[in-house]
């Protein structure tokens, strides 16, 4: 079934859905980062269901999504003095933090592994849906695995449709790229992946902050991570796709063209306004993604855009990089899994 709560929820249906997560059914629901696929984490059956419906490899977890700090005891043990300061300062909000497991939780959830990833949504749908169905909310992104996280109801239909119970409709998500992930390891905050909470963010309330390496690197086969997720194929478009991302802009829009000369015009950029008339090409073939100085919006449009660059099926698909910082090493870290970490750059 589909619900539309856009404007805003209705309580009869909420009842509905929330039923159906207690049968053990999924359902898809906003959240304020992408849309997530839910079961009840704490029944093996439903959360099975999540791995079949997106194609998720087994041993790749998932995060458990509550609605109040208090819950967090039901599913994780033993939190440190620098897991609290983090859960103060961050939940709710687009981030997640890896704890110590409490044996209540699946092993289907966490794959086996003796932490449990936890996440509490800002998002009054996502907060609704947990807390009248009574129990914590196992959810990855809303997407086939391996393609862009679904951040519109018109892309995850494309894709999702008749694999679950129901869906609801929110609107496109605010901030358009899944939370940060953070695992405290000697009482020091590692980001396992960087969303819109960035390092400066938790710098500040926690003293230090690390970026794991794995965020802008390529995984060797077999190579041990901190984060399963780090091994798979992300974000991933059909079409070959290549990302350019030079400082100078003369260099930028260099690049560009001749990348567009060499696939002879059949390709589709992902670019800024400001690059638009630049690159002659004709309205069909550029994508805008708003500004260089606006790189929220950019997080928030670059799934659906990638989406839409793959539906137009070139021979390339050429992407904007942006500057490594703020929400921009987010940002980076989804391109270069999308472009399979062909990037065209300013050696350093
Ligand atoms: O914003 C989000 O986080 C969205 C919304 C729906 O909440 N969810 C999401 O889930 O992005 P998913 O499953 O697409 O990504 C979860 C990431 C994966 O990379 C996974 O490997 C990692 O979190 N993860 C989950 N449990 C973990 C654990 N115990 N240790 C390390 N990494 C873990
Ligand atoms: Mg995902």
């Amino acid at each position: 079934m589909y619900y539309n709560w856009k404007d805003k929820t209705n309580t009869e249906e909420l009842k509905i859905v929330c039923n159906l997560i207690r049968n053990g059914e999924l359902v898809i629901f906003p959240t304020e980062t992408v849309y997530g696929i839910g079961a009840n984490a704490l029944d093996e059956n439903a959360v099975g269901k999540i791995f079949i419906a997106k194609g998720r490899p087994s041993d790749n977890p998932l995060i458990v999504h509550i609605a109040d700090r208090t819950k967090i005891d039901d599913i994780a043990d033993e939190i440190t003095e620098m897991e609290q300061i983090l859960i103060d300062a961050f939940m709710p909000g687009p981030f997640t933090i890896i704890l110590k497991r409490k044996p209540e939780v699946p092993d289907i959830v966490t794959a086996g592994l003796d932490t449990v990833a936890v996440r509490m949504p800002d998002n009054i749908i996502a907060r609704g849906i947990i807390q009248f169905s009574g129990v914590p909310i196992a959810a990855p992104s809303a997407n086939i695995s391996g393609k862009p996280s679904g951040t519109s109801v018109d892309d995850i239909r494309a894709e999702l449709e008749g694999k679950v119970s129901a869906i609801v409709d929110g609107g496109e998500t605010q901030i358009g790229l899944e939370s940060t992930v953070v695992k405290v390891v000697d009482e020091v905050p590692v980001i396992l992946r960087p969303g819109k909470i960035t390092p400066e963010d938790i710098e500040k309330v926690a003293g230090k902050v690390i970026i794991d390496s794995k965020v802008f690197e390529k995984v060797i086969e077999d190579e041990e991570v901190e984060s399963p997720g780090m091994k798979y194929k992300h974000y991933a478009p059909e079409t070959k796709c290549t990302l350019v991302n030079y400082e100078n802009d003369l260099d930028q829009i260099f690049y560009l063209k001749k990348k567009i000369k060499e696939f002879s015009e059949d390709v589709v950029v992902i670019g800024f306004s400001e690059h638009k008339e630049r690159l002659y090409l004709p309205e069909e073939k550029f994508i805008e993604i708003g500004t260089k100085n606006d790189l929220e919006k950019y997080a928030r449009e670059i799934y659906s855009a990638i989406r839409k660059a793959d539906k137009l099926n070139p021979k390339l698909i050429l992407i904007e990089g942006v500057k490594r910082e703020g929400i921009g090493i987010a940002i980076m870290n989804r391109l270069l899994r999308a472009a399979s970490y062909d990037i065209l750059e300013d050696k350093k």
